[in-house]
């Protein structure tokens, strides 16, 4: 084989994406199109007691006022945890009922946008408010369901014998999506009742299922077409009501329609990040040895679904702990539903945990590393299953080495230059590997050329690369030979591009048909009745450099495919890892995001990494600058190191945003998200962000499947706020437990 995978390959799809060639949802304007526009409701909770549509249908270019009257019926489906494809249960327009601020309450649709906002501005809705809507999570408040728990020996005891203790509690705020791309689609329904949707999607085959069974249509005559995705981050895996308010629109019309939600529609239209407390209760001997880790959690949800993303197993899976216990909890709220956002369960969860670990090295009077080193699990603690692969401790060695951890003198308020106060901090990055499963097609032609068709998605992370470089590699082809084609409903099956599953998983089903397409063709070509392979053994040919070969027999793999009856020679097949249980690869695409992991029959599977952060604080203003950062990770085999690379470091960049800068603020007077723009809700920004190493080592890990590669999508993330925090408190010697860190929390 020629080294085409663990090759930095510059992105197939970068020029498209430059050049503007690329077509987004929104792109795929057409002729007779409409345009559609939300009415968002200014109240949390109560009814629509009416709404005076009449008022603004004679408007220039008004096509239809949608409202609960006049909506056409949707049948059911779950929200994703639940086993369904919709972000939630509870579906705006469906009666008069007003669960949420921002929910919509009618669509009006227009010949243009503008006549379309128009007409929205203008339409007179009148509301019965009800008293008592609460958006954040209240300082009191019980949790109402367990979301997860989790125990490993006896957490109390251990707890009452360890000589060390920490207790904390941590708090992190909602957060919300902010893509580039935002959200919107356009929704055409054609004269035999088929519905085709260009929607930005992570996974064209279950928005597919999702839509289809909302308005009843088989499968085969819903489509979804998502090509190309302007930011994600778990944002664009389900359906969202605004996707099936067009659709309907659409259905009424008869025409094509179009939504564009605008940047501040979109806070309360799509996921978000539910804000979190965690309580935690670290106990290690006087020599840095660990011993209980009690844990409990109050997480945001809504009234409607019980969305949790429970952290316990994660970090249950950190270091070696005797007695663990693990108590997550669901307060519900009267918000949209909560969603998949920048590893969800992983980001809080480990900013609590990792801030503790760090607690506990200054309660022990040690090197936070050093702390680590002393508690590195030889086999998974919850299972007591082998480790696939796992390389926490080398990421740290590598980690320190990098950024110059030596010289760090631990005691907090130790470091200063130029005088400014410098904090060193680290933490671990972890994520579960899920092991998820993926089908697709490949085709060789008789240009030479081979095509890969996969529903999978390239949420900007480098799929159409890496699938080209494995279907290169294992055909003798260069990349720029191999076309690919991904999010399109009616391509070959594949999982949601979240939990950082799509390279394993799809990467795995590419490398499988590519195999097979070969084989076929070396069959083929020795079965032949005539030609220069005639009669040889299919196990004598190779295929490399663009030519099939064998001894000194050449042919070019565009004639040999040419000189087949069919001129082509195809593959298609699925995927799954064999422990995978039987029954979560038939859930494929049907229902929930069926994953096996982290663990498995016979291993647990998780990619760790090591952060370090340095903090520079005015000591007057308390202005915190975060001159550098770096980011050490394992994650098996690396496909692509440019473009592993590149989403490492988009991970780091918004852990630094996690840590310091987003926060969706509630006004509690109107049970609201009061900073729904870009002027209030801050993201890091270039300015933000100084020098970010980024290095992967090397990892062999040949239990999670044939290519050996762990998902990178999300752990780049997770460690970042914890190392930034850790590092506050070494150049201040304040313990911040809350994000984001600003200013009035280190004065
Ligand atoms: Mo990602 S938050 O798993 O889509």
């Amino acid at each position: 084989m020629n080294a085409i995978i663990g090759t930095p390959h510059p992105r197939l799809d970068g020029r498209a994406k430059v050049t503007g060639a690329a077509r987004y949802a929104l792109d795929n304007s057409r002729a007779g199109l409409q345009h559609a526009a939300l009415v968002l409701s200014p109240i949390a909770l109560g009814r629509v007691a009416s709404i005076n549509d009449a008022a603004v249908a004679g408007l220039p270019g008004v096509r239809l006022v949608m409202t609960h009257r006049n909506m056409p019926a949707l049948r059911p489906d779950a929200a994703m945890q639940d086993g369904g494809h919709a972000h939630a249960s509870f579906r705006p327009l469906e009666g008069d009922e007003i669960r949420y601020h921002g929910q919509p309450v009618a669509v009006v649709v227009a010949d243009t946008r503008e006549q379309a906002e128009h007409a929205a501005a203008l339409l007179p809705v009148r509301y019965e408010a009800r008293p008592g809507a609460v958006a954040h999570l209240p300082e009191d408040a019980p949790s109402e369901e367990e979301a997860g728990s989790l125990d490993v020996g006896d957490a109390d005891a251990e707890w009452e014998a360890s000589a060390v203790r920490v207790t904390a509690d941590y708090e992190e705020p909602a957060q919300h999506h902010n893509p580039i791309e935002l959200y919107g689609c356009i929704a055409e329904w054609d004269e035999q009742g088929g519905l085709e949707v260009h929607v930005p999607s992570q996974w064209a085959g279950g928005m597919r299922a999702g839509i289809a069974t909302v308005f009843g249509l088989p499968e085969e005559k819903t489509r979804v077409i998502s090509p190309y995705i302007g930011g994600a981050f778990g944002g664009k895996a389900t359906v969202l009501a605004t996707t099936l308010l067009t659709c309907a629109a659409a259905k009424l019309t008869g025409r094509p329609v179009m939504l564009q939600v605008s940047r501040q529609q979109a806070f309360p239209t799509t996921s978000f990040r539910p804000a979190a407390r965690q309580h935690i209760r670290l106990g290690a001997t006087a020599e840095g040895k660990l011993r209980a880790l009690i844990y409990t959690s109050e997480n945001q949800t809504c009234r409607f679904d019980d969305v949790s993303f429970p952290g316990g197993e994660i970090l249950a899976r950190l270091y070696d702990i005797p007695g663990m216990k693990m108590r997550e909890g669901l307060v519900r709220t009267d918000v949209n539903a909560p969603g998949f956002m920048r590893a969800p369960a992983e980001t809080p969860a480990v900013f609590a945990f990792e801030s503790a670990i760090d607690e506990l090295a200054v309660a022990l009077k040690m090197d936070p590393v050093e702390l680590r080193r002393r508690n590195e699990p030889a086999r998974d603690p919850v299972k007591g299953l082998p480790w696939s692969s796992r390389s926490l401790l080398r990421c740290y060695e590598r980690g320190a080495e990098l950024f110059g951890w030596s010289g760090r003198d631990h005691a907090p308020r130790s470091m200063t230059k130029d005088g400014d106060l410098i904090g060193w901090g680290c933490a671990t990055a972890v994520y579960p590997t899920f092991i998820s499963t993926s089908s697709a097609t490949l085709r060789l032609t008789s240009e030479g050329r081979a095509e890969v068709r996969c529903a999978a998605a390239d949420i900007g992370t480098g799929t159409y690369t890496i699938l080209a470089q494995i279907a290169a590699d294992r055909l003798g082809l260069t990349p720029d030979k191999v076309t690919v084609r991904l999010g399109d409903s009616t391509l070959d099956p594949a999982n949601v591009a979240g939990g950082s599953t799509t390279a394993l998983a799809s990467g795995n089903a590419v490398s499988k048909v590519a195999e097979q397409a070969r084989e076929a063709l070396f069959k083929a070509l020795t079965e032949a009745e005539e030609g220069p392979f005639k009669g040889m053994s299919p196990a004598s040919l190779s295929l490399s450099e663009g030519t099939v070969r064998a001894g000194n027999v050449t042919q070019s793999l565009a004639e040999a495919v040419s000189s087949l009856p069919r001129g082509k020679v195809e593959a298609t097949d699925q995927w799954a890892h064999p422990e995978m249980p039987a029954k979560q690869s038939k859930m494929l695409w049907r229902a929930g995001s069926p994953q096996g992991g982290p663990d498995m029959e016979s291993f647990t599977a998780l990619a760790f990494g090591a952060q370090f952060v340095e903090v520079r604080i005015n000591p007057r203003t308390r202005t915190i600058r975060v001159p550098r950062m770096v980011g050490v990770y394992a994650g098996g085999t690396i496909l692509n190191p440019r473009t592993a690379h590149s989403q490492l470091m988009g991970g780091m960049v918004w852990g630094l945003s996690n840590a310091l800068l987003e926060a969706s603020e509630v006004d509690r007077n109107h049970a609201a998200f009061a900073n729904a723009d870009m002027a209030e809700y801050h993201i890091a920004v270039n300015a933000d962000i100084g020098a970010l190493d980024v290095e992967m080592l090397e990892e062999r890990d040949d239990k999670i499947g044939p290519l050996g590669a762990k998902g990178l999508g999300e752990i780049g993330i997770t460690g970042t706020a914890p190392a930034l925090a850790n590092a506050v408190f070494h150049a201040t010697g304040i313990r911040v437990r809350k994000l984001p860190i600003r200013i009035e929390d280190i004065l």
